[in-house]
C-alpha cells in the first residue's frame, strides 16, 4: 500500500480493531500535545456571540472544500485548537446551565472505539458484538426500571426521538385496539387523537404531536401544583371530559421537569391510565439516573407501570450526547416500526438469525451509543453512579441554602434532583431584565455559565425570568458553588447600578 496520503507511515489510514485503534489514540494524544491550551479557565470564551463565532468561521478560511488537504494532523490540531480556544468547558465548576454533563472519560473513549468499529445495530451483519452489548444493556436498564423480562428497548439520538418514537408507537398500539392502521391508512378513521401531559413536559412532546399528524394542539397541558407535579385529579378530568369524540394515545408523565426535576406523580397517574386504558408514557429523560442513587431512587416508584419510558443518560449518566433509550414494558408494541426489507433482513435470514434492531426504530444506519454506556456501568457499577448524583444532588441543596441565606436572592423552587431555579431581586428596575442581563454579563465576561427559564413565581401571574444552576459535574465542590454566587452577586450590583445610571435605560422603570 502507497504511503502517499499518510506521512505518518501507518499500513492503512482507515481504523479497524486491534491496532488501529492504538492509532486513534495515537492521533489524540499528538493532537493534545499540540494544542495549547493556555487560554485562561473559562465555562465559555469570552467576548460577544458574534465575534466568538466569527473568530472560528474566520480560521477556517473561505467556505469551500480546499482542493489539497492540509495532512490529518494540521487539520486535528487546527480544529483542536478552535475547540479549546472558543468551545465549552463542561469540566469548568462554573458551567451550571444545562442537562449537559462533563461527558466521562471511560465514555469518551468508549464512543471513539464506537466510531472505530462503524459497526450499525440495524443487521447482525453490520455489527455483531455491538447488537449483544445493545441487548445486555437495554435489558439490564429495563430491570433496572423495574420490567420484567417481555420488556425490550433501542438506543436512540436523544431524549426528544425518544418520546417521539413512544408516541409514535403509543398512536398505532391505540389505532389498533380501533381496528385501524395507521401506518398503512394514515390517520383517518381515528377520532381526534390526544396526548395528555403536564403544563410544563417537555416541548419535545409537542412536537412529537406535530410530526405525527396528531398537531400540537392535540397536547393536551394537564395543570400542574405548586410543586411543578401533575395534579392527578385534573387528568383525571380532563380524561373523564374527552367521551368517545377523543381519543386518547397516551398520559405523558415527567420524572424530572427540565427546570425543576419535579416528578410527576407516578403511582396515581399509573392508576388513572390504567383505569382509562391509556398508554402511559414516562419521559424520564432527566429523572432516570436517580434510579442509580440509593438515596434518590424512591422518587421513581410506579416506573415500572409505564408502558414506555424515556430516558437519557447523556443528562444523568455523564455520556457525551447522545445516548438516549426509548424502553417498552412490552416488546411486541414495537411491531409497528417492523421492516423487512430485501438488502437487509429477508425472512429467510432472519429465520437463520441474521437478525438485527432494524425493526425497532425509525433509523436505518445506527451508531453503537450503546457502547460508551456499556462501558461505563461496568466500569462504576450502579453505585459508583448513584454516588455521583448523590454529589450533585448535595451541591444542589447546598446552592438553595445559600440563595436561602442572601436577601438578594430568591429561592423559585426547591431542589428535587440538581437543578436549583431562584431569581435576583431588585426594586425601581425591570426584574426580568436584570436577571437576562446577569446572566449574559456572567457568560460573556467567562465568569460563569448558568442557565434562565421563566417561572410563574407562586403559580401566578405571568411567567417571570428566572436563573437556574443545573449542576452535573460531580467533581465541584461547595466552595466552587459558593464563589459562583459570589460572583453573580457582583455582577448584579453592576448590572443594578449601571442601570439606575441609566446606562441601560430601559431597564429602569417608574422612577417618578
Ligand atoms: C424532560 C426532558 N425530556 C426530553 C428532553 C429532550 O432531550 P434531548 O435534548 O436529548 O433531545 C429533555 C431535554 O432537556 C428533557 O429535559
Amino acid at each position: 500500500m502507497s504511503h502517499e496520503f499518510d506521512p505518518l507511515g501507518r499500513a492503512s489510514k482507515f481504523s479497524g480493531p486491534g491496532r488501529g485503534w492504538s492509532e486513534v489514540g495515537d492521533g489524540l494524544a499528538r493532537v493534545a500535545s499540540a494544542v495549547d491550551v493556555t487560554r485562561q479557565r473559562a465555562p465559555l470564551p469570552t467576548g460577544a456571540p458574534a465575534d466568538v463565532l466569527a473568530s472560528v468561521a474566520d480560521s477556517l478560511g473561505p467556505e469551500r472544500i480546499p482542493e489539497r488537504g492540509v495532512g490529518e494532523t494540521a487539520a486535528l490540531t487546527h480544529l483542536a485548537q478552535l475547540i479549546a480556544d472558543h468551545g465549552l468547558d463542561l469540566t469548568d465548576a462554573r458551567c451550571a446551565a444545562h442537562l449537559q454533563p462533563p461527558p466521562l472519560t471511560v465514555a469518551v473513549v468508549a464512543d471513539a472505539l464506537a466510531s472505530a468499529t462503524n459497526a450499525s445495530l440495524d443487521t447482525y451483519d453490520s455489527g455483531p458484538a455491538t447488537l449483544a452489548i445493545e441487548k445486555w444493556t437495554i435489558n439490564a436498564l429495563a430491570r433496572l426500571a423495574g420490567f420484567t423480562e417481555t420488556a425490550g428497548g433501542v438506543f436512540g439520538p436523544g431524549g426528544s426521538y425518544s418520546n417521539l418514537l413512544a408516541l409514535l408507537v403509543a398512536r398505532d398500539h391505540t389505532a389498533a385496539r380501533f381496528g385501524l392502521d395507521i401506518r398503512h391508512d394514515g390517520l383517518r378513521g381515528l377520532p381526534r387523537p390526544v396526548v395528555l401531559c403536564s403544563r410544563i413536559a417537555h416541548f419535545s412532546v409537542h412536537r412529537a404531536c406535530a410530526a405525527l399528524g396528531l398537531g400540537e394542539a392535540a397536547a393536551i397541558p394537564v395543570p400542574v401544583d405548586a410543586a411543578h407535579q401533575m395534579i392527578p385529579e385534573a387528568l383525571e378530568t380532563l380524561l373523564t371530559a374527552l367521551g368517545v369524540s377523543h381519543t386518547p394515545v397516551a398520559v405523558v408523565a415527567t420524572a424530572g421537569t427540565t427546570d425543576f426535576g419535579s416528578i410527576d406523580p407516578l403511582p396515581a397517574i399509573a392508576d388513572i391510565a390504567e383505569r382509562h386504558g391509556v398508554w402511559l408514557h414516562v419521559d424520564a429523560a432527566y429523572g432516570f439516573g436517580s434510579l442509580f442513587s440509593d438515596r434518590l431512587a424512591h422518587l421513581l416508584d410506579g416506573i415500572d407501570r409505564a408502558d414506555s419510558i424515556t430516558l437519557d443518560l447523556h443528562k444523568v449518566g455523564w455520556q457525551p450526547a447522545a445516548a438516549s433509550v426509548l424502553l417498552l414494558a412490552d416488546q411486541r408494541r414495537f411491531t409497528t416500526l417492523n421492516r423487512s426489507v430485501a438488502y437487509l433482513n429477508p425472512d429467510d435470514d432472519i429465520d437463520a438469525g441474521y437478525d438485527g434492531l432494524l425493526g425497532q426504530t425509525l433509523q436505518t444506519t445506527r451508531r453503537p451509543d450503546v457502547l460508551k454506556v456499556a462501558a461505563t456501568v461496568l466500569a462504576y457499577g450502579r453505585t459508583g453512579l448513584g454516588e455521583m448524583l448523590d454529589t450533585c444532588h448535595d451541591l444542589a441543596r447546598y446552592a438553595e441554602q445559600r440563595i436561602d441565606a442572601e436577601p438578594q436572592l430568591e429561592l423559585v423552587a426547591p431542589v428535587t434532583l440538581t437543578t436549583v431555579v431562584f431569581r435576583y431581586r431588585c426594586e425601581e428596575l425591570d426584574v426580568d431584565q436584570v436577571n437576562a442581563q446577569i446572566r449574559r454579563r456572567l457568560i460573556g465576561g467567562g465568569i460563569a455559565l448558568i442557565g434562565r427559564t421563566e417561572v410563574r413565581v407562586n403559580g401566578e401571574g405571568q411567567p417571570r425570568t428566572c436563573l437556574k444552576l443545573t449542576l452535573l459535574n460531580p467533581e465541584s465542590t461547595e466552595h466552587d458553588i459558593a464563589t459562583l454566587f459570589d460572583e453573580l452577586l457582583r455582577v448584579a450590583l453592576e448590572v443594578e447600578s449601571e442601570a439606575m445610571d441609566s446606562e441601560i435605560d430601559e431597564m429602569v422603570i417608574a422612577r417618578d
